[in-house]
């Protein structure tokens, strides 16, 4: 075995399956010394819905932006497709996001752009920066486009501008650009806060259904434990930048709750 010390993006304990995620040891300090997640490691397999849970503040929003570095780790392993994410220059880092598919609270659309325009948003990693400037797509993408928009319900919506959707409709939108850009990996923040129980419930259903159809994982930080318990295959749950449970849904009890949200630090 060579063991070439040099920034090697290629671990020798790279997953084995394509789209599995391991995370080692990842610490976030926005301040030094003051870390926000403390050395987490976890391991996420090739498919299924794992719903990330824990009191506001204890670092799940700061968990899913260092996976596709919107937020940079301050050390630790995040190892995806036989890459190293923390390593990765600047062009392998757009590269690797490309198969990240990133679904937001407030859906992140473009408000002065038409329903489809900002499906097609998901493919600027792939055409020719002139091209999305222009807003030019091969006609391809643009049926794929519309396949997606109906795919979660929206066909009727393509030309309207998203600035005229309620918020299911453009958390739809949403879903269906982040699967434009044919993700392996499907990272989603808190994406029903902002919707009404039945909305929550569909949006749920749309993620954890096309991420199953891709047979890809899908993280999803949530506050609705119902809805985790629902959705989910997993469950972890995390409290004061550490992960406290880990496990199937029907293995979460009310005991684990109190240990992950019951204690006073969250509060702050
Ligand atoms: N950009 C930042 N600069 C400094 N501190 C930050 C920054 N972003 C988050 N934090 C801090 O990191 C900690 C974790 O925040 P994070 O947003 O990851 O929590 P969360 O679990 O997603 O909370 P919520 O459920 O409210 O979304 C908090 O104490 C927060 O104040
Ligand atoms: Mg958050």
């Amino acid at each position: 075995m060579s063991v070439t010390a040099s920034a090697s993006t290629q671990p020798p304990d790279a997953p084995k399956h394509a789209t599995s995620l391991v995370i080692n040891k990842l610490r976030k300090e926005y301040r030094a010394g003051q870390p926000v997640l403390h050395d987490v490691s976890l391991t996420i397999e090739g498919r299924g819905l794992t719903a990330i849970i824990g009191p506001s503040g204890t670092g799940k929003s700061t968990l899913i932006r260092c996976i596709n570095r919107l937020v940079e780790p301050t050390s630790g392993e995040i190892l995806f497709r036989g890459q190293d994410i923390v390593r990765l220059n600047r062009p392998e880092l757009r590269a690797a996001r490309r198969h990240m598919g990133m679904i937001f609270q407030e859906y992140n659309l473009v408000e002065r752009l038409s329903v489809i325009e900002n499906v097609l948003c998901g493919r600027l990693g792939y055409v020719p920066a002139w091209r999305a400037w222009l807003r030019w797509f091969p006609p391809s993408d643009i049926e794929r486009a519309f396949q997606l928009l109906e795919a979660v319900g929206l066909a009727d919506f393509a030309t309207q501008r998203a600035d005229q959707l309620s918020g299911g409709q453009r958390q739809r939108v949403g879903i269906a650009r982040a699967l434009m850009q044919e993700p392996q990996l499907v990272l989603a923040d808190e994406p029903t806060s902002s919707l009404d129980p039945k909305t929550s419930v569909e949006i749920m259903e749309l993620i954890a259904s096309r991420a199953a159809e891709r047979n890809i994982p899908a993280i999803v930080n949530m506050h609705n434990v119902e809805l985790a318990r629902r959705f989910a295959d997993r469950i972890v749950g995390m409290a004061k930048g550490a992960i406290v449970f880990d496990g199937p849904p029907h293995t979460l009890k009310d005991s684990h709750l109190l240990e992950i949200y019951g204690g006073e630090g969250w509060l702050e």
